[in-house]
């Protein structure tokens, strides 16, 4: 059975009907071809409050397993998508944002612009992407490989990190 994914996108002229949400797309284009199956697609601006709302009702409705967030992580006023996300979180997962940073480093600087977040609301995990299509497509390209593991693990579908022999990273028996 494949994971369940909710693609959130946050953008004022998005909401406003002033620019075509291109990202929100290209994510499920991504997902359904990594097999997931994309269940919950919304479209909002970037206010705060309605925000916090909607990640928290997600979750708690357990809506799906991941839940990909784009727009609103960098420095404009408005991005607020980081701070939505910490309200809800009741663990931190820092090291897929970490991975994404240092990943699209080697590819921009401008990485370091990007403030999102990685966190476990119960059952769902969050993770913040930035707006545009690119790094929508690269960060993507880089946490995927590590995704279903950490979900596996989340859903109490997979109860051992050893169970499969190979090492997930190398393929060399531990
Ligand atoms: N990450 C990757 N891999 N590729 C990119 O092109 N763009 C950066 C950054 N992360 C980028 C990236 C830029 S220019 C910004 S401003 C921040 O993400 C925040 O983007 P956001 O405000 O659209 O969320």
């Amino acid at each position: 059975m494949s994971y369940r994914v909710g693609i959130l996108t946050l953008s004022d002229k998005g909401a406003r009907g002033e620019r075509e949400d291109r990202s929100g797309p290209a994510i499920a284009e991504m997902m359904e071809q990594a097999g997931y199956e994309v269940v919950y697609r919304r479209l909002m601006s970037d206010e705060l409050e309605p925000m916090k709302k909607e990640l928290a009702r997600v979750c708690d409705e357990n809506v799906c397993d991941l839940l990909l967030t784009t727009g609103g992580t960098g420095f404009s006023l408005r991005d607020q998508t980081p701070e939505a996300t910490l309200a809800v979180a009741e663990r931190h997962a820092p090291g897929i944002a970490e991975g994404m940073r240092y990943s699209s480093l080697q590819i921009t600087p401008h990485a370091m612009l990007s403030r999102g977040v990685s966190v476990l609301r119960g059952q769902t995990l969050i993770v913040n992407l930035p707006g545009s299509v690119k790094a929508v497509r690269e960060n993507l390209r880089f946490i995927l490989p590590c995704l279903s593991h950490g979900l596996g693990i989340l859903t109490g579908r997979e109860s051992e990190c050893g169970t499969p022999k190979e090492d997930h990273h190398t393929g060399e028996e531990r």
